[in-house]
């Protein structure tokens, strides 16, 4: 698949985001970005970003928007994000979506999709404390939750108001998730 292709996955914690978004990224052959890992590995490098990003991720909060503007812009600026790349984690709010579709205007990049998995609290909440992240005890996760409700789920109205919303039921089998994605891709 030559075409260029820049692709958001939304969803609550535990979705599957990460998941899918490693996948595909292997098969289309376009970066997978990562705000929570490249946090991680900030936090682990106890660099500036990290110690400031810490006490945020630990409690399950948002950063604040202004430690992750320039991570982006420097991310999707490099030259192996000019023929795609898959945001996993990015953007968090609306705040967030309206400066990633200012950036990708100034980079004469574009988004083809948003792309939401959709499952329910309780299958996200088993799948988090399965997986035993630092952030994944229950209290946390239940934050997460709230945090994503109240601040994210508006940024799935944005994109649908664009028209650029596809929603994808997450619940089953990681394959079966992925058979589902590929199919809307690749349309
Ligand atoms: P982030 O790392 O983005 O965490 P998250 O959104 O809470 O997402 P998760 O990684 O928990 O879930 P996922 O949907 O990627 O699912 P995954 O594939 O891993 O962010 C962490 C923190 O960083 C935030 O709380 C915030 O503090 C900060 N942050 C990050 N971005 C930010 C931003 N833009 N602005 C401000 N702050 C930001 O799967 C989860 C588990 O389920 C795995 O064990 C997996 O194996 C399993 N699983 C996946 N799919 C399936 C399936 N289909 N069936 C069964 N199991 C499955």
């Amino acid at each position: 698949m030559n075409q260029a292709k820049g692709l958001i996955f939304l969803g609550p914690p535990g979705s599957g985001k990460g998941t899918q978004a490693e996948l595909l990224s292997k098969q289309l052959q376009i970066p997978h970005i990562s705000t929570g890992e490249m946090l991680r590995q900030a936090i682990a490098q106890q660099s500036d970003l990290g110690q400031k990003a810490q006490i945020y991720v630990d409690r399950g909060d948002l950063v604040p928007d202004e430690l992750l503007l320039d991570l982006i812009r420097e991310r999707l600026g490099r030259s192996d994000s000019q023929n795609g790349w898959i945001l996993d984690g990015f953007p968090r709010n609306v705040a967030q979506a309206t400066f990633l579709e200012e950036l990708l205007a100034e980079l004469s990049q574009f988004s083809d999709q948003a792309i939401n998995l959709d499952v329910p609290d309780e299958l996200l909440i088993e799948r988090l404390l399965l997986r035993g992240r630092k952030d994944d005890n229950e209290v946390t996760i239940r934050h997460r939750l709230e945090v994503y409700r109240e601040q994210t789920k508006p940024v799935i109205d944005y994109y649908q108001g664009r028209g650029r919303l596809c929603s994808i039921d997450g619940s089953p089998s990681p394959e079966v998730v992925t058979a589902s994605l590929k199919q809307i891709v690749t349309a």
